[in-house]
């Protein structure tokens, strides 16, 4: 652990201005990212430990990037996806053409999803969420359309558990520096109304796989958690 604990990012003071500078970056790295993840096995595996938690019929994905996990799982659910880049969108439409697969691919905002309440069985989101400026208002927009007694299911990166040492150091001097925001994902899927189980998955416990299960009724008695950041309401 960092020495005084977790040392969560603050969220950014101009969440547009952050979503559209990682936007360019993100068009101008594209055909890079796809090449990257093609061939870097450890990605691979990580986002692989999504793959036997996802359960059908209606599965969304969102920020596919370039699609790789995409082609591991699309032929055996009724895939949706959104992802915010428009470079991202095609290439991921294009590896899925290759591979004679198929999905409903849009462009589209994390915040504001094209979709009804409740709609999905799955939606899976890797290595995506510490790129988001509100945690708060993605957790709760993903968990609005999965459906009571579904689940969301995130590979993400997070604080080790235990504190050690060098899973401490990659967050703090790999993933920080290169512009993650690095929260409490539990607390903040706990709060949009998800039960959350967490798993450590790689990089000596900083790379987590989060599988958050909608209840299919409220949790009685689960009391609300106060705001976080920012000043408190009275
Ligand atoms: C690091 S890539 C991850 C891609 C892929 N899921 C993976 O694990 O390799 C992050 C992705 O999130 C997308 N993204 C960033 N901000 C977004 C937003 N506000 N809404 C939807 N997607 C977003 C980016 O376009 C990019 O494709």
């Amino acid at each position: 652990m960092a020495p005084d604990g977790p040392q969560y990012s603050a969220e950014p003071a101009d969440p547009g201005a952050y979503t559209a500078a990682n936007d360019r970056w993100y068009t101008r790295l594209a055909r890079v990212y796809d090449v990257v993840v093609k061939v870097f096995p450890v990605w691979r595996r990580w986002l692989g430990h999504a793959l036997p938690e996802i359960r059908g019929p209606r599965v969304l994905e969102v920020s596919f990037g370039t699609g790789w996990l995409l082609t591991r799982y699309a032929g055996r659910f009724r895939l949706d996806g959104v992802d915010l880049n428009e470079a991202m969108v095609d290439i991921a439409r294009r590896n899925l053409d290759r591979a004679g697969l198929e999905a409903d691919l849009r462009q589209g905002d994390v915040e504001a999803l094209p979709y009804p309440d409740a709609a999905f069985d799955t939606v899976v989101n890797t290595m995506a969420f510490t790129g988001y400026p509100d945690g708060a208002k993605a957790a709760a927009e993903l968990a609005r359309v999965v459906k009571p007694g579904g689940r969301l299911v995130v590979v993400d990166i997070g604080y080790p558990r235990d504190g050690n040492r060098w899973g401490t150091g990659l967050v703090e001097r790999v993933w920080k520096p290169a512009g993650d925001l690095i929260r409490d994902v539990p607390a903040l899927l706990s709060d949009a109304g998800l039960d959350v189980r967490d798993d450590e998955i790689g990089g000596w416990g900083s790379v987590h796989l989060y599988v958050a299960a909608k209840p299919t009724a409220p949790t009685p008695g689960r009391a609300p958690r106060p705001a976080r950041g920012g000043p408190q309401r009275p």
